[in-house]
């Protein structure tokens, strides 16, 4: 777990993790696939990265993007999380459109669903594993779109899943923790007070993935770094 100072310091902290797991991909394969996340945590570290020094340290033609979750809902939606990508990172970076794999919030869940996993397929083979998946974590201990109560989908191997949000009486897209764990490096960021009961609980507590699904979040083959700031991070030493 890396700690920083406060969020602007966590936000850098991603941004150039960001950029060191594009200089591996890059170097090893001659592409960087990433999934962004959503919510508001990850919106500073994307505007570091689509201006200077950091946006052209990247290299936004070999970059293909998409989304570990988004919310049932148009692009054009102040909930859509591809809109705040596109408005702090994509538009500003130049990313090609044709590196951006949007989830189409506003289909069919199901339909959506499927087709986003043929996709990934589509660009990543049958055994997908991104560089990087970027992750958040709700204060009641959800990431991505995988909600506390859900179905244990995650034993499913499916990559993509709709899933009906109770709690938020709405659908939602999500990666499923085989797509996620498949990744090479998982980095799951939080920031501020309100994280910091349920970090303690996830941190120190037990294994309860059905309660605090980020739990679920083991890369098989890769590396998990949690990136969060010191007020999040203020009760860890309480449990
Ligand atoms: C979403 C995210 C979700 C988010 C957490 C944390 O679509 O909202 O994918 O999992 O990462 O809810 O959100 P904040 O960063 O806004 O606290």
């Amino acid at each position: 777990m890396k700690i920083f100072d406060s969020p602007s310091a966590l936000a850098q902290g991603v941004a150039d993790a960001f950029l060191s797991d594009v200089r591996a991909a890059l170097d090893a394969r001659g592409v960087f696939s990433v999934a962004l996340a959503g919510g508001t945590t990850p919106k500073a570290a994307y505007e570091l990265l689509a201006s200077e020094p950091r946006r052209d340290l990247a290299d936004w033609t070999r970059t293909q993007i998409f989304f570990s979750d988004e919310r049932c809902v148009p692009p054009e939606s102040p909930e859509s999380n591809y809109r705040m990508a596109l408005s702090a990172l994509l538009k500003p970076a130049r990313v090609p459109g044709s590196n951006v794999h949007r989830m189409r919030g506003e289909a069919d869940p199901n339909q959506a669903a499927q087709e986003y996993a043929d996709r990934i397929v589509a660009m990543l083979g049958n055994e997908p594993r991104f560089d990087l998946v970027m992750l958040g974590m709700g204060t009641d201990g959800h990431t991505a779109s995988l909600f506390p109560g859900a179905d244990p989908f995650w034993k499913d191997d499916s990559l993509v899943r709709a899933v009906y949000a109770a709690k938020l009486q709405a659908y939602r897209l999500t990666f499923t923790p085989a797509l996620i764990n498949a990744a090479r490096h998982v980095i799951i960021a939080a920031e501020g007070m309100a994280k910091a009961p349920v970090l303690a609980a996830v941190t120190n507590g037990p294994y309860e993935p059905g309660r605090y699904p980020v739990q679920c979040v083991k890369p098989r083959d890769g590396k998990l770094d949690w990136f969060v700031d010191r007020a999040a991070a203020s009760q860890l030493g309480s449990t």
